[in-house]
Order: C-alpha cells, then structure tokens, then sequence
C-alpha cells in the first residue's frame, strides 16, 4: 500500500489542531465524539488530529481509490484504535450511508472541485450531523468580492486554469449556502498562508431538514 505525502499537511496541522482542541478538547461526555472527515486526501490529517484527540473518533473518506489506499496505508502504520478504516465518499451523492455524526472536518476540497461539491457537502452536512453538530471547513476564502492576498488570487488563476469549474470560492456565498441546509457560520479564523478555519453548527431543530 502506497502511503502518499502532501507536505502542506505538515504545515497546516498544528493551527488546525489548536481550534480543533479549542472546540473539542475538552469533552464531558463518555462516549467518543464522532467525526466524519470529508476529503482526507493522503490521510496524514485523519492520523495527526486522532492521535492529539484521542476521545474523538475519527472516520476518514475520500472518493480517490488512490486516496483510500493511502489513507489506509497510514492508518495501518499509525496503530491508532480511534482511527476508522477509511470509507468511499463523495459528498455530491445523495446518500452518505452514514447515519449520524457529531463533527464533520472537510480541508481544502471546495476550491479544487465543482461548485456541486461545496453544495453536496453543506446538503450532507444538513442530513448527518446530530443537532447542534459542527462543521470545521478549511481552506481559502475570498471576503467581500475581493481576495485575501496576492497568492490567493494567483492560486484561484491557477485553479481556474486547470478546471474553469474551480476557484477560490466566496466566504458569503459558502455562507449562504450553509444556511439554506441550517447551518450557521458561528466562527472565521484567519489561518497561516492566507487561509480560514471556518466553524458551522446546525441550528437545533435542524437535523435532517435539508433535503
Ligand atoms: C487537495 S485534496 C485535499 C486533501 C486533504 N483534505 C488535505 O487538506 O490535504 C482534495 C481532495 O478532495 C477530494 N474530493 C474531490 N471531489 C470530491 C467530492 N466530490 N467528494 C469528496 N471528496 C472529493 C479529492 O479526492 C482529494 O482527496
């Protein structure tokens, strides 16, 4: 099994973790908070984020076979016990077969894929979480019709490029699209490398209402 390197991971891992360990770090409950990572990529973020978090359970996925092998390899050669066996996901389907989870992560996927697959993950999102679930959402944004910075909108060209259906995508609008599935935008951090960590819940009450 081929262990793939995205050596962005390695750079970005740290701030994720401390905002992750912010919101979650300090769990009253008895049982494991399950998260479901949309998007895992190579894996290395599903291993560092259960390892740190070890009363979360994490479950990776990705639509890639390539992705799923090497998340696996990962998983295997971490030994970790609150690490799940990665899952075929791509989150334009209709049906996750997933039934419930507290927390979805998703990091750098609805820039470099369709817009479908922004509006199939807020549309899951809307149907997984448990009420009052999170949503932790990584990546650039652009903020007020404008970039960030020079390299991001170099990167959105460069997006555009390779797929015109890419690109940077627009803070409000991802906004607006999380509260047509009853989500909330409830925090926005500023990351290293100009990216955000953006924080959704859904609203009480919300649970399975998005179609
Ligand atoms: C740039 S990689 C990011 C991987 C990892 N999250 C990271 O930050 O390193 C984008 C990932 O999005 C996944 N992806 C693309 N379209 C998707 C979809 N429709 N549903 C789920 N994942 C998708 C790709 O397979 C790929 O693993």
């Amino acid at each position: 099994m081929t262990r793939l390197d995205a050596p962005a991971t390695a750079r970005n891992r740290a701030p994720i973790l401390a905002i992750l360990e912010r919101w979650l770090g300090a769990s009253v409950r008895p049982d494991p908070i399950r998260v479901l990572e949309i998007a895992s990529g190579t894996g290395q973020h599903a291993v560092f984020f259960a390892e740190a978090l070890p009363h979360l359970r994490w479950q990776p996925s990705d639509p890639d076979p390539a992705h799923l092998e090497s998340i696996e390899a990962w998983r295997v050669g971490s030994g970790l016990e609150n690490l799940a066996a990665p899952i075929a996901l791509d989150v334009r389907a209709g049906d996750w077969g997933i039934d419930s989870v507290d927390v979805l992560f998703n990091a750098n996927m609805i820039h470099i894929a369709p817009w479908t697959a922004a509006e199939g993950l807020f549309a899951g999102a809307g149907r997984v979480l448990a009420p009052e679930g999170l949503l932790f959402l990584y990546g650039p944004f652009r903020v007020g019709d404008r970039h960030t910075a020079p390299s991001n909108e170099a990167f959105d060209a460069d997006l555009r490029r390779r797929d015109p259906a890419w690109g940077v995508r627009d803070l409000e609008r991802v906004a607006a699209l999380a509260a047509a599935a009853g989500l909330s935008l409830v925090e926005s951090n500023d990351m290293p490398a100009n990216n955000k960590l953006l924080v959704f819940r859904l609203a009480p009450g919300q649970h399975r209402l998005a179609t």
